[in-house]
């Protein structure tokens, strides 16, 4: 596979890749007798009052672990981009390239056509802006935005081109839910990276490393490492973001206390589901409301059985305490589409020892990754019947343009993380869904559907749709 060097020279590949046991486990966040640096947000970027969006890409240089530097990018800043308030309307954006490299900006969640998408056939090339006017129409969800240049995109995400995206209605008081950025609402990027002994990020992805994603030795939440949430006594809201190259999280608290989720990918759920715990694969969003009104300071792990801390929460009193109980109902709602599909297509995430000697290997229905052609041709307004199914590996799958409502799982109903409306799901086997197919793409501006893992994206798990 061809990789160009995004923005930093190759760095030495790494013995112990992605290492589970060099992620903190448990005792490893109580004995830390480090003095507690708390948690920033992503700078806010509130687009309401002016309908403008302007985003320049920054190669930066960051210091993660406090010591040596790594050259880095992010949209407005060094690493990462700004959380975008939208609301529905008409939103007039402007994203500048100053890198050396094409890139583009996807808008991963957001409803809107293919020529607003971002997608690998909008690279904006250095030097250039990109001024597409959007026009939001959706239901109020967490979503997000990154770098999607074909072959590029696992490289220049890991190094910062991402950031999360709330679509607000200014409802949030009426359904009990808090919503102060930073404060009883946070906004938490789950990353995994790897560093190397001198402390700077690397990434070099050996074969190995692309067969099963490339994974990391450390954990980032919003480009910070070992960072204390600090939230009021009371009821939190944590927007999720899995935005790791391939990791996949199963989050649950140190103490047990339930996580309750309220929205998935594409909106919220018609009321609160508690969860022990919550698996999250890569481009997967959730928020849950977590109560933290008894005070003590429980952490947020992964992996029950394998478990490593991802991050430390505290409370501080002077907070104000916005929200005391959890909301009974939401007002999201599931639009049942069983029946209503006018098409069922098969979709194979394909990988394979056999394929892979032969040095292709990641495909979709046999067929790797093609920018000139297009895959499915889908009719404007219709439902579909998507079944998925993944071999070797659980694939999550993306679709761009669409919500999608898992109808089931290996043949089972959904698990509790999947009931709402999704846009990108983990399929560990087999999986049906259904989509109405609400925005136009052309073959100039096609759709991508595609695993998440980025690397094997960039190796060709990915195919393209029209909908006209
Ligand atoms: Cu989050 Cu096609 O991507
Ligand atoms: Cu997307
Ligand atoms: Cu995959």
């Amino acid at each position: 596979m061809k990789r160009r060097h995004f923005l930093t020279s190759s760095s030495a590949m790494l013995g112990a890749a992605g290492a589970l046991s060099q992620l903190p486990t448990r005792r490893a966040f109580a004995q830390s007798k480090a003095p507690l640096t708390r948690l920033s947000m992503p700078p806010l970027l509130d687009t309401r009052a002016t309908g403008r969006l302007a985003l320049t890409t920054s190669a930066g240089s960051t210091s993660f672990l406090g010591g040596a530097t790594t050259p880095t990018a992010g949209f407005n800043q060094d690493y990462l981009g700004p959380t975008i308030v939208v609301q529905n309307g008409e939103l007039a954006a402007e994203v500048k390239n100053t890198l050396g490299d094409p890139i583009s900006a996807h808008w991963h969640g957001l409803l809107v056509p293919g020529e607003h998408d971002g997608g690998p056939h909008l690279p904006i090339a250095t030097g250039e802006t990109w001024r597409p006017e959007i026009a939001i129409a959706q239901d109020p969800a967490t979503v997000w935005y990154h770098s999607h240049i074909h072959e590029q995109t696992a490289e220049q995400v890991y190094f910062g081109l991402a950031g999360v995206i709330h679509v607000r209605d200014g409802q949030d008081d009426a359904r009990g839910l808090p919503s102060a950025y930073g404060i009883d609402d946070l906004t938490l990027v789950l990353q995994d990276r790897r560093f190397d002994a001198a402390g700077r990020m690397v990434y070099s992805a050996s074969r190995m490393d692309v067969m099963h994603g490339f994974s990391g030795n450390r954990m980032l939440v919003n480009g910070q490492a070992g960072a204390t949430a600090v939230v009021p006594k009371g009821i939190t809201r944590l927007r999720l973001l899995n935005g790791s190259n391939a990791r996949i999280y199963t989050l649950f608290f140190d103490d047990a206390r339930p996580m309750h989720l309220v929205a998935t990918d594409g909106g919220f759920l018609p009321a609160p589901v508690a969860l022990d715990t919550l698996r999250l694969a890569p481009g997967e969003r959730a928020e849950i409301l977590v109560d933290f009104s008894g005070g003590d300071a429980p952490i947020l792990m992964s992996d029950p059985g394998q478990s490593y801390g991802i991050l430390q929460f505290a409370t501080d009193t002077t907070l104000p305490t916005r929200i005391g109980r959890l909301p009974e109902q939401l007002d999201g709602v599931l639009e049942d589409l069983l029946g209503a599909e006018v098409n069922t297509r098969q979709v194979s995430l394909d990988m394979g020892m056999g394929r892979m000697m032969r040095g292709g290997g990641f495909a979709i229905n046999g067929r790797p990754f093609d920018m000139r052609r297009i895959d499915f041709e889908v009719a404007l307004g219709s439902v579909e019947r998507w079944h998925v199914r993944s071999t070797m590996l659980a694939h999550p799958l993306h679709v761009h343009g669409v919500r999608f409502r898992v109808v089931s799982e290996n043949g089972a109903p959904p698990r509790p993380e999947n009931i709402g409306w999704k846009d990108t799901v983990l399929v560990p086997g087999e999986a049906d869904l259904l989509a109405r197919f609400d925005q136009p793409a052309s073959r100039e501006t096609p759709f991508m559907f595609h695993c998440h893992i980025l690397e094997h994206e960039d190796a060709g798990m990915m195919g393209q749709f029209t909908v006209t």
